[in-house]
């Protein structure tokens, strides 16, 4: 029997263990033995290495989290670390890695087809930051914790005539403030990919209140700017109250809602699939309806395209 072993790397995100189920239970299907790897590519270096039963991913399809744990390695550059982690799959007879995170995990699992492992990775991060995949497993959750809170935030800056700066998650990737945005209906966005024009920042909100609006909601990528510091100048110049809001790692928490679990499914039990089909070095992304894969190689040098239509239509919506 064939040996398969799946991870958990980097942030973790919403739908992480939907995924871990589905390699499991499909990988039963194919005929696999599924390992599970502990804390990513730490556990992956520290042999923390176990095999999976069936029961071991009951009634995880709905939790938030990873029940493998995850964490950040960077240590895993280094090649005697690469070697000692694949040295830990090959002593098991695993001959198959399937790596769910964002674009570091995938450069761990590149470097681990070099020593003839073979490897899958599924793009699992909040931030939506993968160019080989319309939307990464984790995203529309998160992207629903963010518009509630943001929702609440409006009751009480209506109330108080305030302005509300929040600043979301994304790393590099300003999705989750773009689509935060359009849903909460925000005065304005501050993303990697808008830029930030502090002038143009405080005078949408000083146009919003005086066209009457009792409130206004600025969503801002994080490192994009100090929020506060924002908030207190926007209070100075234009008059109005101003509170800021770092919604922070509650974004990447709870319940993964059901768009994510479906593609957190298709795509498992896909990169399952492709193993037993002799597949290897690949990503899987989901372009339309449609789950595609590329070879990592080439989606790690991919650019993700700016949704220039969602950004043109915050700025329409503003009269
Ligand atoms: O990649 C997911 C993410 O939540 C980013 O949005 C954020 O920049 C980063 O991880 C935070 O990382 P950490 O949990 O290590 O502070």
């Amino acid at each position: 029997m064939k040996k398969i072993a799946v991870m958990t790397s980097g942030g973790d995100a919403p739908g992480m263990n939907t995924a871990i189920r589905a390699v499991v239970r499909s990988g039963f299907h194919y005929g696999f033995e599924v390992y599970g790897i502990r804390n990513g590519f730490l556990g992956l270096y520290e042999d923390e290495i176990f095999k999976m039963e069936r029961t071991d991913v009951s009634r995880i399809i709905n939790r938030g989290g990873t029940i493998l744990g995850s964490a950040r390695f960077p240590e895993f550059r280094e090649e005697k670390n690469q070697k000692i982690a694949a040295e830990n799959l090959e002593k098991r007879g695993i001959d198959g890695v399937i790596v769910l995170g964002g674009d570091g995990s995938f450069k761990g699992a590149q470097a681990l087809s070099g020593y003839g492992i073979k490897t899958m990775g599924i793009p699992a991060t909040i931030d939506n930051d993968i160019a080989a995949t319309d939307y990464s497993i984790g995203f529309f959750t998160a992207l629903d914790t963010a518009v509630e809170s943001i929702d609440k935030l409006r009751d009480t800056s209506f109330s108080h005539r305030r302005c509300s700066v929040v600043e979301v998650m994304g790393r590099h990737c300003g999705d989750l403030a773009l689509y935060a945005g359009i849903a909460v209906g925000s005065e304005f966005i501050i993303t990697p990919e808008t830029g930030y024009i502090k002038d143009k920042t405080i005078q949408s909100v000083q146009d919003s209140f005086d066209r009457n609006k009792r409130h206004a909601i600025v969503v801002v990528t994080e490192n994009m700017t100090n929020v506060s510091e924002l908030a207190k100048e926007i209070e100075e110049r234009t008059g109005h109250e101003t509170r800021a809001t770092v919604l922070g790692h509650v974004q990447r928490g709870g319940t993964p809602q059901a768009f994510d679990r479906v593609l957190a499914t298709d795509m498992a039990e896909r990169a399952v699939y492709l193993l037993e089909q002799g597949r290897e070095g690949l990503i899987l992304g989901l372009r339309g309806q449609e789950i595609t894969s590329f070879r990592i190689d080439d989606a790690l040098k991919m650019e993700k395209p700016v949704s220039n239509k969602r950004y043109g239509l915050l700025g329409r919506l503003r009269n």
